[in-house]
């Protein structure tokens, strides 16, 4: 089967009201687990690829990983570039065959924003490919100042409802990520920190009444930082801090329901193949075949994907709809 257009996974999750789980690939063995899991969960994935990846494992590996999974697999797969930083970037994906790319201004002014995006969805969609933006940063929880006075602050860290309907109007952008008190990695909160999943419904709810309908959101930063992994790594000689967490499996279900269409996860798949290697190599310090520890912690990962899709994002079962 050739890849399958974001766009047609994006209008099936939509109709179904479903998440697509957006796994970072970075290797052979990631990309085996995530779309093995997909196939036995019969799930529709999107495999997305960052700047750092195509760095760390070179596009054309990538690529030709990717058209090995296709062709071995008869899953609906998509491909997207994650955190796209630039025109130029964002066009190479573009001309690869692509079938989304995220353009990130998010840390550039309202305008500068804007503007950007715009150049990346003219050309996306002179070239059969849709763009994801992003409004407001992934810092993490945060207090909002507007909040005080019954509202939320324009202009701030967090995504506002009606600059989100301005953003989306102003851009033409395909889906839209949101920042609600989500960060990258495997310290997401301290105490009692948590998304705000208030503010994700009052977006929703601006660009549906703004006549922008069933307006396709996405989650960053949605690693849930499973407890289980980080005891076995370090259980087995690592020594991640106490203070880890993520997102509660729970919130990201209710984010599911509010309308966020694609979820990102790469640091859970990180942890579960560092936990994999770490306990075999810990527990037969003699081995060095890599395969005898890439082959557990690739089942590792495997596990935590197919838990996702069906459990959480709930999209298993729905490859073939
Ligand atoms: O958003 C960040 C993703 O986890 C990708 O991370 O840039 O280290 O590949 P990376
Ligand atoms: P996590 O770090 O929570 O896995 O987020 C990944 C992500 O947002 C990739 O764009
Ligand atoms: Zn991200």
């Amino acid at each position: 089967m050739p890849l399958t257009h974001t766009r047609d996974l994006f209008a099936k999750a939509l109709k179904g009201k479903y998440a697509l789980g957006a796994f970072n690939v970075n290797n052979l063995e990631l990309l085996q687990a995530i779309v093995e899991a997909c196939e036995e969960e019969k799930a529709p994935v999107i495999l997305q690829i960052s700047r750092g990846a195509r760095q760390y494992a070179n596009p054309v590996y990538l690529k030709k990983l990717i058209e090995a999974a296709v062709s071995l697999s008869n899953i609906p797969i998509a491909v997207h570039l994650d955190h796209g930083d630039t025109f130029e970037l964002c066009k190479e994906c573009i001309d690869d065959g692509f079938t989304s790319v995220m353009i990130d201004g998010s840390h550039e002014p309202f305008d500068k924003n804007v503007e950007l995006c715009r150049k990346v969805v003219d050309y996306a969609h002179k070239h059969n490919c849709v763009v994801e933006g992003e409004l407001g940063q992934l810092v993490g929880a945060q207090h909002d100042e507007g909040e005080n006075t019954g509202g939320y602050s324009k202009g701030g860290v967090y995504t506002h409802p009606e600059e989100a309907v301005q953003f989306v109007r102003k851009t033409g952008v395909d889906s839209l990520a949101v920042a609600i008190g989500n960060s990258h990695g495997a310290y997401k909160f301290k105490g009692e920190q948590h998304l705000d999943l208030e503010r994700l419904k009052n977006i929703k709810k601006a660009l549906m009444d703004a006549g922008l309908g069933d307006y396709p959101l996405v989650l960053h930063g949605a690693s849930s930082v499973p407890k289980d992994l980080v005891e076995l790594i370090n259980q087995h000689g690592g020594k991640l801090g106490t203070d880890t967490a993520g997102v509660p499996e729970a919130d990201i279900e209710v984010a599911r329901r509010v309308g966020c269409t694609k979820v990102n996860i790469d640091t859970d798949l990180r942890l579960a193949l560092t936990a994999g290697i770490r306990k075999v190599l810990d527990e037969n310090p003699r081995e060095f075949d890599p395969r005898k520890y890439l082959g557990p912690a690739r089942a590792t990962v495997k596990e935590l994907v197919r838990h996702k899709v069906r459990d959480v994002l709930c999209c298993a079962g729905h490859a073939f709809d």
